[in-house]
């Protein structure tokens, strides 16, 4: 009978990838299986995220579950971000830990599978070649990363502690890797990395000068493609050319990460993103102007060390200005190892919590009014999920998430869709004859 191995995945796209990665590694060399329950499992690994305090603190109370229920004999391994950032000290938190594996070290996961307390974290440690074995959790679209590491130094952000310094994957091996999804019969490939547009700045050996716009390019040749999503980008980098060809290239989806982070120069200045509330409606300007249909998501962090009231309205003023289609907000959490966490001029924790809500409920304002205009309108939709009650979900190119009543003969599928129901997160609609 073959082991079995239970994996959850936190964090963020990267983070989902690295655990097919581990699961690809652990059928094909050690001969496990998944299973979706916890007590059922030979190996439990968690693979954690680090960006904000929550999901750390999170870890040790689901540790002490796993252990206290698993099964006997059974192994728990820490991988991802976490894991690179506490390293052996998961294992003096939590002595039943087996292994601790870092986000920058995926592909030794067989090898520390048979060392007991090994704990490998190198976050200067080379992966942008290797050759990992194939998985994937979907068959309709396939996740590739095209750069490891991150190389900004944003005052928040724990990233570049976690996964080291950034390299590039050679263009080859990403358009190999995409001619393999598409044989394997998905349309969609989503390239990942922690700042794409910054694709080709070093790679490992010596290598063509290549940048994102020309990767875009190249991997658009491939003739059974027919959608390219990626995710995310950087604003500073988002020049002329690059903007240019997300409009004018049919096969990238028209939807835009924009994390703006704040609204506010000074804050962002603070934060040395590299770019000003001006350079960021610039381009959000250059955008809407080049591809008007192109929905626009962002990331923003409220109550960042010395942030003021008129900081603060900053950022409102870009949401209204902008009025993105997406937001993913949250309170300024201080990381270890991060230029801010030493920032005394914080933001009592009412404030902070008073600006989520205030920018929560603006974004519920502008979703709801644009949702208003969508009905009757007309979207090609990529059919990729089974929801509940007979409802098939997809995508239409500008990443808007719709569904249709239809059966699972529908996944895989590209359909014309009329919206006749609006809701929140998902739209309802009809296939068109
Ligand atoms: N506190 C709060 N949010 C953070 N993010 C990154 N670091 C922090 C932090 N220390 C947010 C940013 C980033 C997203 C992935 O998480 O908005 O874009
Ligand atoms: Fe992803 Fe950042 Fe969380 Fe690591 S810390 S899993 S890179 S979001």
């Amino acid at each position: 009978m073959s082991k079995k191995l239970f994996i959850e995945t936190l964090g963020c796209a990267m983070n989902s990838r690295d655990s097919e990665h581990m699961i690809a590694e652990l059928k094909e060399k050690e001969g496990y299986e998944t299973t979706e329950n916890f007590r059922d499992a030979d190996l439990i690994l968690i693979n954690t995220c680090s960006v904000r305090e929550k999901p750390v603190q999170k870890l040790f109370s689901e540790l002490g579950v796993f252990y206290k229920k698993k099964k006997e004999g059974a192994k728990i391994g820490v991988c991802g971000c976490t894991a690179s950032h506490l390293g052996a000290e998961i294992i003096k938190r939590a002595p039943y830990v087996s292994f601790v594996l870092g986000a920058r070290n995926v592909s030794k996961i067989s090898e520390v599978l048979h060392r007991d307390k090994a704990v490998e974290i190198d976050i200067n440690y080379d992966e942008s070649e290797f050759a990992f074995k194939d998985f994937r959790s979907s068959p309709y679209k396939g996740f590739i990363n095209i750069s490891i590491g991150c190389d900004k130094a944003c005052t928040f952000c724990i990233v570049p502690k976690t996964r080291g310094e950034e390299i590039s994957i050679p263009d080859s091996l990403i358009i190999n890797e995409a001619k393999r999804i598409v044989e394997s019969g998905a349309k969609e490939i989503f390239l990942l990395g922690q700042n794409v547009n910054n694709y080709g700045r070093r790679f490992s050996g010596e290598h063509e000068k290549v940048n994102f716009t020309e990767l875009l390019r190249r991997l658009s040749e491939i003739d059974a493609l027919e959608r390219i999503r990626f995710t995310s980008p950087h604003p500073f980098h988002m020049d002329d050319e690059f903007i240019e060809e997300f409009a004018r290239n049919p096969k990238i989806c028209k939807s835009m990460h924009m994390p703006l982070q704040s609204g506010s120069s000074k804050v962002l200045k603070d934060m040395k993103r590299g770019y000003t509330k001006e350079w960021f409606l610039n381009r959000v300007a250059k955008l809407k102007s080049e591809c008007p249909q192109a929905t626009i998501s962002t990331d923003i962090i409220v109550a960042f060390p010395g942030e003021s009231d008129e900081d603060f309205a900053e950022s409102i003023d870009v949401m209204k200005q902008v009025e993105f289609d997406q937001i993913f907000s949250f309170k300024y959490s201080p990381r270890p190892e991060t230029e801010a966490e030493h920032f005394t001029n914080t933001v009592d924790e009412e404030i902070a919590s008073d600006r989520l809500n205030m920018l929560q409920s603006l974004n519920n304002e502008i979703i709801d009014k644009k949702n208003a205009r969508q009905l009757g309108k007309v979207y090609r939709v990529y059919f990729e999920a089974l929801n509940k009650d007979n409802y098939v979900a997809g995508r239409s190119d500008n990443n808007i998430l719709i569904k249709v009543k239809g059966s699972d003969e529908l996944l895989g599928e590209f359909r014309d869709v009329k919206i006749t129901a609006i809701g929140r997160t998902i739209l309802t609609g009809e296939i068109l004859a």
